[in-house]
């Protein structure tokens, strides 16, 4: 039996992952490059600095701005978001994850978050979840982001775990990458076109009951 749970954030266990798209596309809009939801499959899960890199290659702007000026770019992106995010509530938990913590908790399972986003902890308050985590990998901590597998081993660690032993929920493509490197196993949030056919996914996080987990584990 699986011992811990990593939580991705953004696209699990909230939908902040369209207010990252939403803040990303009007700092893109405002330089005058073009991102589509297609592009952002790439930036889910990947962190502020890396999208913005990310981004700018896009527009062929990556020359343009200088070390200062790029330090900006990611303020302004996270001031967008942060305004975005200030009326997040319980309310806006994903359906079937207020139950999924409670059932973990019930059968002494840990749960940890591995969010890349500094502003995790923050969301885990307006939702009234953080009393839910055993530990909170911090991203700050992490030498590489997702794709590398840093912040799972971390999430692992700050809750007394070896990856093996975890179970990782992810919505995107750097993610799962993240979560296979590290030795835990990978559950996807989405469909097969953008996560692939060769991990076990859920369309609906409804789906992600205890007894669903302890079958993908047995498999
Ligand atoms: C998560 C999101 C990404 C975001 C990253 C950093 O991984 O999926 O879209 O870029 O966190 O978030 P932050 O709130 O620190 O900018
Ligand atoms: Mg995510």
């Amino acid at each position: 039996m699986f011992k811990g749970v990593l939580f991705d954030l953004d696209g699990v266990i909230t939908d902040t992952a369209e207010y990252h798209y939403l803040a990303w596309k009007k700092l893109a809009d405002d330089l005058g490059i073009s991102i589509d939801r297609q592009f952002n499959e790439k930036l889910k899960g990947v962190s502020r600095e890396d999208s913005l890199r990310l981004i700018l290659a896009h527009g062929n702007r990556e020359n343009d701005f200088s070390q200062a000026a790029f330090t900006e770019l990611a303020k302004t992106k996270n001031d967008h978001y942060v305004e975005m995010i200030q009326s997040v509530s319980p309310k806006d938990v994903y359906p079937g994850i207020l139950e999924l913590l409670k059932s973990l908790k019930h059968a002494g399972i840990k749960i940890s978050l591995a969010s890349a986003s500094k502003n995790g902890p923050f969301l885990l308050e307006q939702m009234q979840l953080t009393a839910y985590f055993d530990g909170i990998a911090d991203p700050a901590a992490v030498q590489a982001g997702k794709p590398a597998p840093d912040i799972f081993n971390l999430a692992a660690q700050v809750i007394g775990l070896k990856p093996e032993e975890c179970i990782g929920i992810e919505d995107a493509q750097a993610g799962i990458r993240a979560i296979k490197a590290s030795g835990a196993l990978p559950i996807g949030v989405g469909k097969a076109e953008q996560l692939g056919t060769d991990i076990p996914l859920v369309e609906s996080t409804s789906e992600l009951t205890i007894a669903f987990l302890e079958k993908q584990w047995a498999n």
